[in-house]
């Protein structure tokens, strides 16, 4: 099932038509809705080649890692979601941007939170931010929402907890650490976030949440029952290729054909086949243009 709108078929056409949080926020798949599609994007060129394609783009800052080689996201920056966030809002028409909160921006008090959420707002143009957290969030998030930012819950396996994980292990797979991200769920979506994350869990944690909250929950590594999916661009499309996660599918091998492009180039300049006359600019003779006489009932 498409969910293409029939007038976003051109960019130009598409400009009126961006979708809305409200529009997502909607789209349960128990409702009889096809799953929301969303990806990860850092750049132009990257939001340019999602926007007809995905309900939402999401500036993660797993840009960390992926643009920045950094070991995780936890020295990711505001000012990099900003500069990023810029970036894929200028360069999308349709699909939603959502904008990650990094660490250290949001986790101290509601009013930390706002104050580095309403950069993010004002300075990107995005439609919302995410923040990762559960029970411990909601105050948060409801602060937010009543000073008019809407909010993306993420809860399961939750990235910039890193350190408190112990690793990037899948979560829920005791009774109690089920139970936990069950009321984290709960609560954030209580709390008022539109949609909600879901990381890394068992499987059918996932699927029970989608069942037990009123908002859509997005799975990465969750299940497919979920009311969308998100995954890395970085992955999907193989520019990322140190590894590739259990819950990733790889649609193509970018990473290999941008190896092969620039081992072609360098060979070429070596070798001298690169550059020839033809990429080269030659001085072309001034053409000398007689004067035109002008008609005779213009004569005076
Ligand atoms: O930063 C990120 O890319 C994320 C994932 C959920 C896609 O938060």
């Amino acid at each position: 099932m498409s969910t293409v709108p029939q007038n976003a078929k051109s960019n130009a056409s598409a400009k009126s038509a961006r979708l809305t949080i409200r529009d997502l926020s909607a789209r349960k798949v128990s409702a009889g809705v096809a799953p929301m599609v969303w990806l990860t994007a850092y750049s132009a060129p990257t939001a340019r080649a999602l926007d007809l394609h995905v309900d939402a783009i999401l500036v993660g800052d797993s840009l960390g890692m992926t643009v920045y080689g950094m070991e995780s996201t936890l020295t990711v920056t505001l000012d990099m979601m900003i500069a990023h966030g810029q970036a894929v809002v200028r360069s999308s028409e349709r699909a939603c941007v959502i904008v990650d909160m990094p660490f250290g921006s949001y986790q101290a008090s509601p009013a930390e939170a706002y104050k580095s959420a309403a950069r993010v707002m004002a300075e990107t143009g995005c439609a919302a931010v995410k923040m990762e957290g559960g029970a411990e969030m909601a105050e948060t998030i409801r602060f937010l929402l009543d000073r008019g930012i809407p909010v993306v819950g993420h809860v399961g396996l939750t990235p910039q907890s890193v350190n408190r994980f112990g690793g990037y292990r899948a979560q829920g797979r005791t009774a109690a650490e089920a139970k936990k991200i069950m009321a984290d769920a709960r609560a954030v979506a209580d709390a008022g976030a539109f949609a909600v994350v879901v990381e890394k869990t068992l499987e059918p944690l996932a699927r029970a949440i989608t069942a037990a909250i009123p908002v859509p929950t997005i799975g990465i590594g969750a299940s497919p029952a979920c009311d969308g999916q998100v995954l890395v661009v970085d992955d999907v499309i193989g520019v990322f290729d140190l590894f590739k996660p259990k819950f990733v599918k790889r649609y193509a091998e970018v990473g290999a054909a941008m190896r092969a492009a620039v081992a072609a180039y360098a060979d070429d300049v070596r070798s001298g086949r690169f550059p020839t006359m033809e990429h080269c600019f030659v001085a072309t003779p001034q053409k000398t243009t007689k004067k035109k006489a002008l008609p005779k009932s213009s004569r005076k």
